[in-house]
């Protein structure tokens, strides 16, 4: 949601502050705009819809000359993605641009009381209030109009300013939305997250929440929230430049499910020493293990999926009571958390605000707080007792494919770890879990390797209206992602069911014709799977199983099938899932959705 970018160098900055907006384009928009400063003067280009459309406007940026400049995309909250609406916001007298993401809380209050001191406000954002406090403020002193402005400011937001009396200099500000430093050779960057800074340098400064920057081409100066200026460590980032692009394929979310066997292995492989489970600088003694009555697994989406499915192995394994729950519901609700509650929260992004402030609750409950989280630095990460990183990689499709199975992949880990430490599972069972888990990045690849006809299978079913998923125990939890994948990419209603709950109500909706995928996976049940089929059948439903490779009784009971490739009962909604994300890709394709970037989605959604 909302994208931020910021250059100070020797270069245009025009044309680099749209690379960068490009790059942060999958976080989700509706308009754009960019400010330079040249001269003593700042020229500001908005546009609505699409980048293209400021790209063509200011001539790829030549039309704004200058070598300093701010950028943003605009993800609609306070008022419609209008021009006027649209960031940077100028001060009447050009002397200030700003861009921000976030949400300033008491942007009513401080509207009427700077319409009061004689500020004409031009668009209902939010973000109008700030320009104008600088302009309130500044009486030649940038930094300390910067800090009066702020500690006006209630809410969340990460800011970035420039001044036309301050010559290649920009401000960056953070309070609880992302902002990153980009030190390159004289030249200094900010933006939303790395993916905008990793093509110029990758080298960078985690801001935290509270902490404001001064970035000039040779230097950047963080100071607290106190103006004192602080050391901050530069980090190195791990991933170049082609991991954030396309790489040949037509959308990222095809790279990023083919991405999975690799993605897959960075997860587990580090984390496997000797046939031992090593969870990184995680330490949990079986003592502390055993003070631990119940654990809390919160998310949001695919993330609260993949909690879904730790839940269901995680209390197998480990015999102790395991809840997934949705983050903005637990935030709200009084929960009963406390210091015997372990509470894992899990994240792709690490910036999503339910799932930050279920994560605050929780540790003012005094629960201990372990994060299962993709991006490195993220508020998540920083906030949680102890974290894990899923090791992705850059996941830049809106749908998340890799982000979801590395984090079950990760949550299966911790889990078996879990379970031997409490010694609820001997060296045996422990050895095939061990193996299983790390034969995924393989089988992963068979998942995809096994479902050529999937493309196949899309141009027969696409035009259905509504469909159902199907499923029982892990089955279940992976219906919960199946059906999410389909509807928010190709924009057709689907509903995830426990396939044994159909017949309590939901049954009544199934007639000729009307798709049902049944995953039938989980062997154990997969002849209650085969009732469930059968009652669907016989009301006229058509049927797409996910069955095990090698499983020829599917065949008698489904019209179609696709084949997820054998593996360790609890580990199958990893595997089963590809095909389904497959399916989900290529329905998308068919209906002609625009499937990196679904209407109305944004990759980060970081305000509630
Ligand atoms: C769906 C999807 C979303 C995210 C959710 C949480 O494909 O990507 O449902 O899973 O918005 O995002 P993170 O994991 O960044 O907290």
């Amino acid at each position: 949601m909302c994208g931020i970018v910021g250059f100070t160098g020797s270069q245009d900055a025009g044309p680099l502050l749209l690379e960068g907006l490009k790059r942060l384009e999958y976080r989700g928009y509706d308009s754009a705009g960019i400010a330079v400063q040249s001269g003593g003067v700042i020229r500001a280009a908005k546009a609505s819809g699409h980048l293209r459309n400021l790209c063509e406007q200011t001539h790829d940026g030549a039309d704004l000359p200058g070598v300093c400049g701010i950028g943003h995309t605009r993800w609609a909250t306070h008022g419609a993605p209008t021009v006027t609406n649209a960031h940077p916001h100028l001060s009447d007298d050009g002397v200030f641009a700003v861009v921000h993401n976030g949400i300033i809380e008491n942007y009513a209050e401080l509207r009427e009381e700077l319409q009061g001191r004689g500020f004409v406000f031009h668009s209902e954002t939010d973000t109008e209030v700030v320009v104008h406090l600088l302009d309130c403020y500044y009486k030649g002193d940038l930094k300390a109009a910067v800090m009066k402005t702020v500690s006006r400011l209630n809410g969340s937001y990460a800011l970035g300013v420039v001044c036309a009396d301050h010559p290649g200099e920009l401000i960056a500000v953070k309070s609880a939305s992302p902002l990153i430093l980009g030190v390159g050779v004289g030249e200094s960057f900010f933006a939303s997250d790395v993916t905008a800074l990793v093509g110029h340098t990758r080298n960078v400064i985690y801001l935290e929440d509270g902490e404001f920057a001064s970035l000039t081409p040779d230097r950047i100066t963080v100071f607290d929230c106190a103006g004192r200026e602080i050391n901050k460590t530069i980090s190195r980032v791990v991933w170049d430049v082609e991991a954030a692009e396309k790489g040949g394929y037509e959308h990222f979310m095809l790279k990023e499910i083919m991405e999975q066997p690799r993605a897959l292995k960075a997860a587990i492989e580090p984390r496997i020493k000797d046939g031992r489970i090593v969870l990184d600088g995680v330490e949990l003694t079986a003592e502390q293990l055993r003070n631990i009555r119940r654990v809390v697994i919160t998310a949001c989406g695919s993330a609260y999926h993949a909690g879904c499915v730790g839940r269901y192995i995680m209390e197998e394994l480990c015999r102790i009571p395991v809840e997934a729950e949705v983050a903005s519901e637990l935030r709200y609700r009084n929960p009963l958390i406390g210091q015997d509650t372990l509470v894992i929260v899990i994240s792709q992004s690490g910036e999503t605000a339910d799932t930050i402030a279920a994560l605050k609750e929780c540790k003012a409950r005094g629960a201990r707080t372990l994060a299962i989280v993709n991006v490195v630095g993220s508020t998540v990460a920083k906030l949680a007792d102890d974290v894990l990183y899923t090791w992705a990689g850059p996941e830049i499709a809106v749908a998340t494919t890799k982000g979801y199975t590395t984090q079950v992949a990760v949550l299966s880990l911790l889990s078996v770890y879990m379970a031997r430490k409490l010694e609820r599972i001997g060296e045996e069972r422990f050895g095939e879990l061990v193996k299983g888990i790390c034969s995924l990045p393989e089988r992963c690849q068979r998942a995809i390797d096994l479902n050529t006809h999937v493309g196949y299978l899309a141009k027969r079913y696409h035009n259905n209206s509504s469909l159902f998923f199907i499923g029982r125990n892990l089955d279940y939890a992976a219906c919960l992602e199946a059906s999410l994948k389909l509807k928010e990419i190709s924009y057709i209603h689907s509903e995830a069911y426990a396939a044994g709950e159909l017949k309590h109500g939901t049954i009544a909706l199934i007639d000729e014709g009307r798709l049902v995928v049944a995953l039938c996976c989980y062997e154990a049940l997969f002849d209650k799977l085969v009732s469930n089929i059968k009652e669907v059948k016989a009301r006229g439903a058509k049927v797409l199983a996910v069955a095990q490779e090698g499983n020829r009784h599917i065949f008698a009971e489904a019209d179609d099938v696709l084949f997820a490739p054998a593996i360790d009962p609890l580990l199958v909604p990893i595997t089963e899932i590809v095909p389904l994300q497959l399916f989900a890709y290529y329905v998308a394709k068919e209906n002609g959705c625009d499937i990196d970037k679904p209407k109305n989605l944004a990759k980060s959604v970081t305000v509630e």
